[in-house]
C-alpha cells in the first residue's frame, strides 16, 4: 500500500521529529540553567510532543507493514545567544517541519496513496497549531524580554503547560 519512497520519507520524518525533540530539550536546558523553569517546562513538554509525533509515524509504518529504520539523530545546538533567539529558532524549526510534512503529502498525493494522505492530515493540522503557538510566543517574548516582572509572569504562564498525547497543549 505504501511505496518504498513514501516509507523512506516517513522513516526520515521520524528522525526529524526525534531531532526536534532533542532540539527542544536543549532549549529547555538553556532556560532551566537560568532559573526560568516555566519556560524550561514549556520546551520540555514540546520535546515530549515531538517524540509522540515520531511514535505516531512509527506506528503507521508498523500498521502498513513497512520496514522501520531508525536513523541517527544529529546533535542539536547547545549555545544560544538570547531567549528571543530561542523562540525565533523554535518558530523557524516548525516551519521546516511543516515543509517536510507537506513534501510527504505531496508525494503521497501524486502516488494516489490516500491512506498516507489521510494519516498525515493530523500532522497538517498539528503544524498549523504549532506554528501559531510558536509565532505567538515570539511576539510575547519580544514584549516581555527587558521587563523582569513581565518575564516572571510569562515564565509562570508557561509553567502551566502539561504534555497531552493529543497534542493540544
Ligand atoms: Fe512534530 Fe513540532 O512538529
Amino acid at each position: 500500500m505504501v511505496s518504498e519512497k513514501i516509507a523512506r520519507l516517513i522513516n526520515e520524518q521520524i528522525t526529524h521529529e526525534q531531532y526536534a525533540a532533542q532540539y527542544y530539550l536543549s532549549m529547555s536546558a538553556w532556560f532551566f540553567e537560568r532559573d526560568l523553569d516555566g519556560i524550561g517546562n514549556y520546551f520540555r513538554v514540546q520535546s515530549k510532543e515531538e517524540l509522540f509525533h515520531a511514535e505516531k509515524m512509527f506506528d503507521y509504518l508498523k500498521d502498513v507493514g513497512e520496514t522501520i529504520e531508525i536513523g541517527a539523530i544529529p546533535k542539536p545546538p547547545h549555545e544560544f545567544s538570547s531567549q528571543i533567539e530561542i523562540f525565533e529558532k523554535a518558530l523557524e524549526h516548525e516551519k521546516v517541519v511543516t515543509k517536510s510534512i507537506f513534501n510527504i503529502v505531496k508525494n503521497a498525493t501524486e502516488e494516489g496513496d490516500f491512506a498516507t494522505v489521510s494519516f498525515l492530515q493530523w500532522f497538517i493540522n498539528e503544524q498549523v497549531e504549532e506554528e501559531a503557538n510558536a509565532s505567538q510566543l515570539v511576539t510575547k517574548i519580544r514584549m516581555v524580554n527587558d521587563n523582569p516582572s513581565a518575564l516572571y509572569l510569562f515564565d509562570q504562564e508557561l509553567a502551566q503547560r502539561v504534555f497531552s498525547p493529543a497534542g493540544e497543549a
